[in-house]
Order: C-alpha cells, then structure tokens, then sequence
C-alpha cells in the first residue's frame, strides 16, 4: 500500500511535483463541491464504509467508521502488466500506450469527461434520499456509493490532470461546476439532470442505470490508452457493489410484496402497506429504457471510430476470435418508411448495441432472479423486461413508438396506454407516500425486506450509521 499525506495513491503522485500540486489545487474544489452537493446533512454522522486503500485482490478495501466529509478519496489504477498489448481494433497487437497518441487526444479526452460527469451527477441526483431510508443497512449503502462515485470522479480527474495539460485541467473543473438537471448547466447525459427522490427510482437506478456505467467501464478497461484501462480495471470492483445493491434491492421489494400478498385475501400489496408487482413492473420498464439511451445510437460512426481507433472495446474481447471487426456485419433491425426491416450493418457501427446486448443478458439474469422468488411464493405474475425498442429517446426506435414487447403501435395509442406501461402521477404519489425513514438498528420499513446478510460479515441490526447531535 502506497499512502500519500494528502491523496492516497498507488500512481507515485509525491515523485510528481506539479501533479500533486494540481491536485491538491483541485481537492478543496471538490471538498466545497461535496459540502454543497453530495448528501443533504449527516455529515457529521458515523458511517460504517469502505475506503478503497490498494488494488491488491486479497485486501484492498478497509472498513471502518468515517465521517463523510474525512473520507479518503484517493487514486487507485490497476497494475501495469509488462508487455501488454492491444486487443482490439486498428492498432490490435501492438503494445499499449503509456500517453496519449496526439491523433487520439480529443476522442479519448471526450471519453473521459463524458464518464467522470456521470460520476458526481449521480450523486447530486441521490442527495435527498438519506432522509427516507428503509433501514440503517441501506442508508449505508447509499453513502457507500456516493464517496464510491465521488472517488471514480478522482480517478477521471486525475487523468484530465495528468495527461490532458491545460485543456484537461479546465475539464476537471467544469466537473465539479456543472450541476445535475441545472437548466443553465446540465451534466452531459440525460439520464443524469432527473433527480432521484425515492429508495425504489434508487435501487432502479443502481441496478438499470449503475449497470450501463459498468458496461462503459468494461469496454474502457479494453482500452489501448493503458492509463484509462487500469483505472476504469479498478473502478470496476467498486462499482460490483452499486450493482448489488440495486439487483438485492428490487429483490428485496419482491419478495416482501410476495409476503404481503399472501396475507391479504385478494393478493393486494397495496392494502397490506407494501409495493405491488404491476408498479414494480412500470418502474421496470422505466429505468431499463431510459438506461437502454445510455449506450448511444444502434448505429454510431462515433462508436465505429472508438473502437477502429483501439480506445473502446468489447465486454469479454480476449474471448472473441476475432478483433479488427473490419469485415464483418451485424444485423439489426431498423426503421424505414415507418417500418421495421432487418438490415446488416458494418460490425464497428453497431458497437453500442453489442454492448447493449451484453448488458440486456446481465439484466435479464437478475430479472430471472426474481421471479425465482416470485414463483417460490406460488405466485403466477413474472416481471419482464420490455423490448429495447421501448419508450427509447434515443436512437433509430426513439422515431416510432412501441408496446413493451417491442410491436410498433400509433402515437394516438401510446399517449392513451403509457400509464399501463410506465408510472404516472399516482404511482409516484403513492410510491413517495412509503418513503419513511427507519433508523433504528435492526428494524425495517414494511415494504421491503431485510437482507440475507449485512456487510462485511457484520449482521443486519448493526449500527450502521452512528447519528452525531
Ligand atoms: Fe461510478
Ligand atoms: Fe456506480
């Protein structure tokens, strides 16, 4: 383990003067950032958290109690291995980069600044929730990942810092100025201006919109920018326990709605005080389209460029056989005259949408997962996922509307059946009306489920969170 007095480190920053003096410019910017815009009060709580202090497999993480604002942000890049190579793309077999081609530079410093202004965004968008957690356990949770998400910023600023000069120093701190859904200066991507105010929009979020950011990490942890590869390597393994909690979370809802249908004598969750399964279904439906938007256009001369020019790749690309993705097609269907026809399109174009696809086999796994519990309940309903045609702002089926599973229907149709499909006015109404903090240890609101375990091998009434007066 490599500590530094001010930022923790494994990227020798003391041997770096004018980095560390960068940075350490940068940090009161950020500290000012997260008092203004990370979670609303408990900052002078006892949060029981995860603090990333190496990268290495057997032990990299330490917990113990922090309050949030002495938390230690550091930077943490995977280790280099010695002779590696590129494994995609017009320069596949050639050895990595250590800094930055000139050719590359505006392509990969768009990359990065698009990736660290999810980072603090998701934040700002989560700030408010810490006042209606359901338990103790899951307040912590949320604290978890916004320092996780505050740190994945420092990860992407310190590459702005290091290798980008004047332009990424600027860049770095527009990060920190652009504010999610601030009509004067939104953060970049949609998905990331509308605010989070509810625990069930948050654990869909973890689970539908975190997981985008995962599969972004994986194609970049390819890249032939080594720096960036290593970086996003190690922000991966934090980021499994985003996933977790928003995958167990919804979990956890089912089944409790599961519990309290079967003690109601019409199977209603709703009376019963809890979550029934038609809205978890809208919820579903929303955040797995507006999270499907993330990955870009079908068809994307951007993505053909990242991938050609080795900067972004694939999920798994050392398992595929073949690398240059030159020569071959990928078939997809497309929009033409109001219709869809199936069309092959160069592979490198379509390279959104192999990543949407591995994406949607991961979604469909937790969603398998839940209707285990649903069907061990003795239940027939079974959660879906819609058709990635569905309710898409972006790309070639945001031109047309369609059904959840994926049939194109008229405009007239869907402005009359969009409340059958995703939440409206009363949902959300009712969903907020659920929203009550319960932060006694060992207790839970009624309308979601205790964990099978707590974290750290600790159990489920520890005092997670120690409020200070
Ligand atoms: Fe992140
Ligand atoms: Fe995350």
């Amino acid at each position: 383990m490599i500590q530094d007095e001010t930022i923790p480190n494994n990227v020798n920053l003391s041997e770096d003067r004018r980095l560390h003096r960068a940075l350490e410019t940068w940090q009161p910017n950020f500290h000012q950032w997260w008092a203004e815009m990370g979670p609303s009060d408990f900052l002078k709580d006892q949060i029981y958290l995860r603090t990333a202090v190496s990268v290495e497999p057997s032990g990299w993480a330490h917990f113990d109690y922090v309050k949030m604002p002495d938390y230690r942000w550091g930077i943490f890049l995977a280790p280099s291995l010695p002779d590696k190579k590129i494994g995609f793309g017009d320069y596949a077999g050639n050895p990595v980069w250590h800094e930055i081609p000139g050719e590359l530079r505006n392509w990969l410093r768009r990359i990065v600044v698009t990736q660290g202004d999810t980072e603090p965004a998701s934040v700002e968008q989560q700030r408010r929730l810490g006042h209606s957690a359901p338990s103790l356990y899951d307040l912590r949770n949320l604290f978890q990942v916004n320092v996780e998400e505050g740190r994945h910023l420092w990860a992407m600023v310190y590459l702005l810092h290091r290798y980008f000069g004047r332009d990424g120093r600027e860049e770095a701190d527009e990060l920190l100025r652009r504010r999610s859904g601030n009509p004067d200066k939104p953060r970049i991507l949609g998905a990331f201006n509308q605010p989070i105010d509810n625990w069930l929009d948050f654990y869909m979020f973890t689970m539908f919109t975190d997981r985008d950011g995962k599969y972004q990490l994986i194609a970049l942890s390819e890249s032939g920018f080594d720096p960036l590869a290593r970086t996003t390597k190690f922000m991966l393994t934090e980021e499994a326990h985003h996933m977790f909690v928003g995958e167990t979370g919804i979990q956890r809802i089912v089944q409790r709605t599961c519990e309290l249908m079967k003690q109601d004598p019409n199977e209603d969750a709703r009376r019963q005080g809890g979550l029934d399964l038609p809205t978890i279904q809208k919820y579903i439906n929303f955040w797995y389209s507006v999270s499907a938007d993330l990955f870009g256009g079908e068809i994307s001369t951007n993505a053909a460029n990242y991938f050609g020019a080795s900067l972004k790749g694939r999920d798994r690309e050392a398992g595929r056989s073949e690398h240059s993705a030159r020569e071959e097609t990928y078939r997809i269907f497309v929009v033409e005259d109001g219709k869809l026809v199936e069309r092959d399109v160069p592979l490198r174009n379509a390279m959104n949408e192999v990543l949407r696809d591995s994406y949607i086999d991961d979604c469909q796994r937790a969603c398998d997962r839940w209707n285990r519990v649903i069907e061990r309940a003795s239940i027939s309903f079974r959660l879906t996922l819609p058709s990635r045609r569905f309710n898409r702002a972006v790309g070639l089926y945001s031109e047309l509307r369609f059904e959840p599973d994926g049939t194109p229907i008229p405009p007239e149709d869907w402005q009359r059946r969009r409340s059958q499909w995703l939440p409206d006015d009363s949902d959300r109404e009712y969903v907020r009306s659920l929203m009550n903090p319960v932060y006694q240890p060992g207790k839970i609101a009624g309308w979601i489920a205790p964990p099978e375990r707590g974290i750290n091998g600790k159990p489920f009434d520890f005092e997670y969170v120690i409020f200070v007066p």
